[in-house]
């Protein structure tokens, strides 16, 4: 075969291609599966250019089986068109602990089975790297639905591997720093705003249930409260729910109602700590009812 060598005046013109820096890497968007996107349609703000780098920007925070980074996805070149992710990167390593892993589990159909035998033998590292991305694939899909449904979730944009991108809940300050929404557990907040909040848990709790789950770890530290929207100070702002890789089928799962209830007393224990007087089993009864 005859190979064509261009001549030196047909080459393209060199120019420099900015590549990632110390703390930057390629944005990841291009380089994961179709299924591995959020769902369509994408929200505008989603960088989805192959220029694009991914900046990591901090700790948000380190729990206990999984750790959340701030991301900054844009085009070096477009500036003010980038967007802030949630990097929550799930542990391999064995001290990572789901507690009441099995329970959570339990009556959820496993299409790899041979994944599973292997999360099953816990001598096994890759045992536990395939639980992590398990875990990890588990949160991705139940926010896809989710946010589908109409839930206050984070949009979903991508999962690869053990690492789970969605939208930053949170704000800028007013000195250039970023800060993320508080969580529920620390407010102390007017009767008003109070029962508007617990209004709203109520109708997320509610999505949830109609599509046959209970969030199973839902207490005031997985309830953010986003205000970046909110008009002024009457507006108590938005609840955000998140860390729902051990979302509960209410109907396969058969500690799916004990979930859920616990999950109801979380949420009345503190609406009451703080005056506003509901009952848990009511909020149990009514909420399961709409699973059926
Ligand atoms: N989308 C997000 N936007 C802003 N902050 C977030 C987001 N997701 C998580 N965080 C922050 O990271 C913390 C931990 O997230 P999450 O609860 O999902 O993980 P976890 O490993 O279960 O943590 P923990 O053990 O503390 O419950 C949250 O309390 C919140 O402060
Ligand atoms: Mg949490």
């Amino acid at each position: 075969m005859h190979q064509h060598t261009p001549s030196s005046d047909s080459l393209p013109t060199p120019h420099t291609v900015s590549g990632p820096g110390p703390g930057q890497r390629w944005s990841t968007w291009t380089s994961v599966a179709k299924g591995q996107r959020g769902p369509a349609p994408w929200p505008d703000w989603v960088v989805t250019a192959d220029a694009a780098l991914d900046t990591e920007l901090g700790v948000l925070k380190t729990g206990k089986e999984a750790d959340v980074f701030l991301i900054e996805r844009a085009v070096p070149d477009e500036p003010g068109r980038g967007s802030l992710l949630a990097a929550k990167r799930y542990r391999r390593r064995e001290n990572r602990q789901f507690h009441r892993a099995a329970t959570y589990t339990e009556g959820r159909r496993s299409r790899r089975t041979r994944d599973q035998r292997a999360v099953e033998d816990r001598r096994s590292a890759w045992g536990r790297s395939v639980a992590a991305t398990q875990w990890a694939d588990a949160e991705f899909s139940a926010l896809c639905e989710l946010w589908g449904a109409g839930a206050p979730v984070p949009y979903p944009v991508q999962i690869d591997g053990t690492e789970l991108l969605m939208e930053f809940v949170g704000r800028r300050t007013d000195d250039g720093a970023y800060e993320a929404a508080p969580r529920l557990a620390r407010q102390r907040p007017g009767p008003a705003i109070l029962a508007d909040w617990f209004d709203q848990l109520y109708r997320a709790m509610s999505v949830l249930a109609r599509l046959g789950w209970a969030h199973g770890d839902l207490s005031p530290y997985n309830v953010l409260v986003d205000t970046a929207g909110a008009s002024g100070n009457a507006d108590g702002g938005r609840l955000v729910i998140i860390d729902l890789p051990q979302v509960v089928d209410l109907v396969a799962n058969p500690f799916g109602a004990d979930l859920l209830h616990r999950d109801c007393r979380n949420v009345c224990t503190w609406f009451t700590s703080r005056g506003l007087e509901v009952d848990a089993d009511e909020l149990f009864a009514d909420v399961f009812a709409q699973a059926w």
